[in-house]
């Protein structure tokens, strides 16, 4: 990890290129990115690591992306890449479980991002169900999805988008006031090599965990690093606003929220911390 240098804001790899056999060498997980594969370019990483999935691609499978064209975002949004300065990488995990608790890896993904970028910024926070936050803007994204068959979960894709420098050609105007970057947050630069190494080893920590202790021993973790825990807030379900006090996950990890009506359970959703 460099300091950045304030005075000379352009993104440039560092010493560490990425390469998978370089990321094998560095990691020290017994399951996550003991495959990794780097095409130089992918419509999506989660829609490649998808198709990789139905040939019968193995858990653990990591595809990091040097450029993604399409990059897909929650709720059927564009996730914006920016070559270097951003990280776009996926995970491959077939755990067994039924489908309607697929929705629960999403959050356990939020914790192990968040455990891996608080490694290079401090006061990194969760915003439900799995935004990344650093001084209330978007650090990082996670989209997870999944392919079912039969009740049965064949595969799940966590997908996360690492905003690691400001992009050269500037934040597009839609997401300019909500954008932030890990060298912001951090005052430091850190390779995407060092970021990837860090978000693998995390994730599979708490995907363990998870699948040895259930989703409760991830769930407190998740409350306490959510920005909103206990505080006013607005979800938009694409329809209506709800507003009320951000209450408790439930075993689901759906968010509780106390409304003037009583308590509603939030399933997807935009939240606003008021
Ligand atoms: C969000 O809307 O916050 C989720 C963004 C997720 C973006 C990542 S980048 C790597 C992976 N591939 C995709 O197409 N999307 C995810």
């Amino acid at each position: 990890m460099k300091q950045a240098d304030a005075s000379c804001p352009e993104w440039k790899e560092d010493e560490l290129p990425l390469n998978p056999s370089l990321i094998k060498a560095r990691l020290k997980t017994m399951l996550l990115g003991q495959e990794c594969l780097m095409p130089d370019e992918v419509d999506s990483t989660n829609l490649e690591i998808m198709r990789l999935a139905r040939q019968g691609a193995e858990e653990g499978l990591v595809i990091i992306a040097k450029r993604q064209r399409h990059g897909r975002g929650r709720m059927g949004r564009h996730w914006h890449a920016f070559g270097e300065e951003s990280l776009a990488m996926s995970v491959l995990l077939r755990p067994n479980v039924s489908p309607d608790q697929a929705s629960r890896l999403s959050l356990v993904a939020a914790v192990g991002v968040h455990d891996a970028l608080s490694a290079f910024a401090p006061k990194v926070r969760i915003k439900w169900p799995n935004d990344i936050l650093f001084g209330g803007k978007k650090l990082a994204g996670i989209l997870t999805e999944m392919q079912s068959e039969a009740g049965k979960v064949q595969a799940i894709a966590v997908g996360i988008g690492i905003n690691l420098a400001p992009p050269l050609s500037g934040w597009p105007e839609e997401i300019k006031h909500q954008a932030t970057d890990l060298g912001s947050a951090s005052g430091l630069r850190a390779s995407r090599l060092e970021v990837a190494l860090q978000a693998i080893s995390c994730l599979e920590n708490v995907y363990m965990t998870y699948l040895q202790q259930g989703f409760v021993s991830i769930r407190e973790r998740w409350w306490q690093a959510h920005a909103a825990s206990g505080k006013p807030v607005h979800v938009h379900d694409g329809t209506t606003y709800i507003r009320g006090i951000a209450r408790k996950l439930d075993d689901n990890g759906m968010l509780i929220i106390e409304t003037e009506t009583g308590l509603q359970r939030i399933v997807a959703g935009d939240l606003e911390i008021v």
